[in-house]
């Protein structure tokens, strides 16, 4: 069935960055609670380890996605990654700061960084988190095109999808997120007027991660947009599904790296 695209209030310029800030903290604390790329750990380390480069440039990097429990979850990420460059194109800096002082292995850019246009000066294994649907066809095909012309290898990995689990657990990660906002520090003023006096910041993730769900690409689709990358053949790419027995949540991945 085809799905129409609709938009994510998350990518609209007009968003506000404090809303945006708290959007993307909020994902963060989701995923961490649901251990959501715990299944990737894997294919992550499949792809350093048939890597030339120790560096990671994670693109889309929001409030930082799920580093900090990939990194401290005993994954042996630290033995094969020396530094996580995170990027965004609108940077939660706080999140971002707070992650570079907590732990050596992460640096960030303070200014943005758009995944469509990647300075030739930041390099290293490019990593996409809950991000790729955020990019059309056209876009996510120049997405891959862009890692095969500079010869970098690319890791898509999403939890989101169009599976009914995912839209019946919803409204059940919306309940984690009240409580998890609550207890998640610092407890700002901001945060509890726009999550529980005037609620904008649930409702948004709840829109927005419908939305993310919809639009995300099966692996069908992702194997189409791959078929119209230009000399693809040089590099040796995996599309596939992977879980994990400490998460319920499956995630999709697209992984490429140049063959050896
Ligand atoms: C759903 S969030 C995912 C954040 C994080 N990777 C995670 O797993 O929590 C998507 C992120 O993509 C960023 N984004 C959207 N379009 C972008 C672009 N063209 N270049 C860089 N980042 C972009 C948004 O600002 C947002 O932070």
């Amino acid at each position: 069935m085809k799905w129409p695209r609709l938009f994510e209030i998350e990518d609209q310029r007009w968003l506000p960055q404090m809303l945006r800030n708290q959007m993307t903290d909020a994902l963060r604390y989701l995923i961490m609670e649901m251990k959501a790329y715990d299944p990737i750990i894997p294919e992550f380390l499949w792809v350093m380890q048939q890597s030339k480069t120790r560096k990671v440039l994670d693109l889309c990097s929001g409030g930082t996605g799920p580093w900090e429990y990939l990194v401290g979850q005993g994954s042996h990420i630290e033995e094969s990654v020396e530094c996580i460059t995170l990027t965004d194109l609108y940077p939660n800096k706080n999140a971002l700061k707070a992650i570079a002082e907590s732990h050596p292995i992460f640096n960030y850019e303070a200014e943005p960084v758009n995944a469509l246009n990647i300075d030739e000066k930041l390099t290293g294994v490019r990593t996409l988190f809950s991000s790729f649907h955020h990019f059309d066809k056209a876009q996510a095909t120049s997405i891959l095109q862009d890692a095969v012309n500079k010869q970098m290898p690319i890791c898509v990995f999403e939890f989101t999808a169009r599976r009914a689990v995912n839209f019946l657990a919803t409204p059940v990660s919306m309940l984690v997120l009240f409580a998890r906002l609550l207890v998640a520090k610092p407890l700002t003023f901001s945060r509890l007027l726009f999550s529980y006096l005037i609620p904008i910041v649930p409702l948004i993730y709840l829109w927005d991660s419908t939305v993310s769900h919809l639009r995300s690409y099966s692996q069908e689709e992702l194997r189409d947009i791959l078929d119209n990358v230009h000399h693809s053949e040089s590099y040796d790419w995996e599309i596939g599904e992977s879980t994990s027995p400490r998460t319920t949540l499956k995630n999709t991945y697209l992984i490429g790296y140049p063959k050896n």
